[in-house]
């Protein structure tokens, strides 16, 4: 008797510590509480942290920085737009800018069309990605065509092709495609490079020489292109009547600001033979040097040109 009276005091005992109170319930769901939210918050916050991070990174990385010409006057350098359409030899605007990185007092400046972005996506060695060629000596932006419009204009804002312009010594346009030559000497202006070219200031009375940087063409501004395209894109009879305007109307030879750089004659990528392919780059970056008068300190050329 006395035993089992001493083991229902002994249950009931275990039962008391067993049983949850409703103080340990109301601490057992606070608990659940704090952690999935506790838990919620963190992961927002960590989220945003990372958008907040990659977006900073972003902004540093940019390779289209703003541009405002008027702040790039006295900067001694010497101004260069490199502009690339829609053909194979886009691939050898890397080896043009490698060419020109011995030269301390240059700035780069990148445009590509749409087109001609394909042939950079850093699909190969000799084809680096667009974030690669950003981090080439001497180049401080590349734009495309969104970047004219990356936030609806309001009064006051800059207006990218007109910067560009501005800022300009020379452009050089390598390759021209076939596509974009028709656009040129038809006067059309549907993306950015084509609307620098078409505000381009033919006359010279816009943009004067900034200080101790010479302009390329007796004191002008000036536009080096070189059409690149399949043999029979080349003699096709449009293609002379646009090359005439450029040539007889435009060239620098009759008092003009376009300067042309023939194709040359060999199997091109698609595998027809003749004339069509793009003026040797090598050709290109001395064209180049020799515009815009870029010398090292010692007068010697940066690049042996070979
Ligand atoms: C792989 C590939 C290579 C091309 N190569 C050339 C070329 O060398 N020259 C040319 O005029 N068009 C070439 N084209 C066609 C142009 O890219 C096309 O006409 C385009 O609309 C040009 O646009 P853009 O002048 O705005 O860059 C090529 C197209 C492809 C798909």
């Amino acid at each position: 008797m006395q035993v089992s009276s001493a083991r229902i005091a002994l249950e009931e005992r275990l039962n008391q510590l067993v049983q949850p109170t409703p103080l340990l319930g109301v601490l057992v769901v606070a608990a659940v509480f704090f952690v999935i939210v506790g838990g919620a918050t963190f992961l927002v916050l960590a989220a945003s942290r990372i958008d907040l991070q990659a977006w900073t990174d972003h902004a540093k990385r940019s390779i289209a920085p703003p541009l405002k010409a008027a702040d790039h006057i006295n900067d001694g350098k010497h101004h260069l737009l490199l502009a690339a359409t829609g053909s194979v030899a886009t691939i050898k605007i890397p080896n043009i800018i490698e060419a020109l990185s011995n030269y301390d007092d240059l700035s780069i400046r990148v445009l590509f069309t749409d087109s001609a972005a394909n042939f950079l996506q850093g699909q190969s060695g000799e084809q680096p990605s667009m974030a690669q060629i950003a981090k080439m000596k001497n180049v401080d932006g590349i734009y495309h065509d969104e970047d004219e419009w990356r936030k609806p204009w309001v009064r006051g804002d800059s207006i990218l092709h007109i910067e560009l312009r501005r800022w300009a010594d020379l452009m050089v346009i390598a390759p021209l495609s076939a596509n974009s030559l028709a656009k040129l000497a038809l006067g059309l202006s549907d993306n950015l490079i084509s609307s620098v070219v078409r505000a381009w200031d033919a006359t010279g009375i816009l943009d004067q020489a900034r200080p101790g940087v010479p302009l390329p063409y007796d004191g002008k501004k000036g536009i080096i292109v070189a059409p690149a395209m399949n043999t029979a894109m080349w003699h096709h009879p449009i293609t002379g009547e646009h090359m005439r305007r450029l040539y007889e109307d435009w060239s620098v030879d009759s008092g003009g600001w376009l300067e042309v750089l023939r194709p040359t004659e060999k199997e091109l990528a698609c595998g027809d033979t003749g004339s069509g392919a793009m003026h040797d780059w090598r050709f290109i970056v001395t064209a180049i040097e020799s515009r815009l008068q870029l010398s090292l300190d010692n007068g010697e050329k940066g690049w042996s040109g070979t």
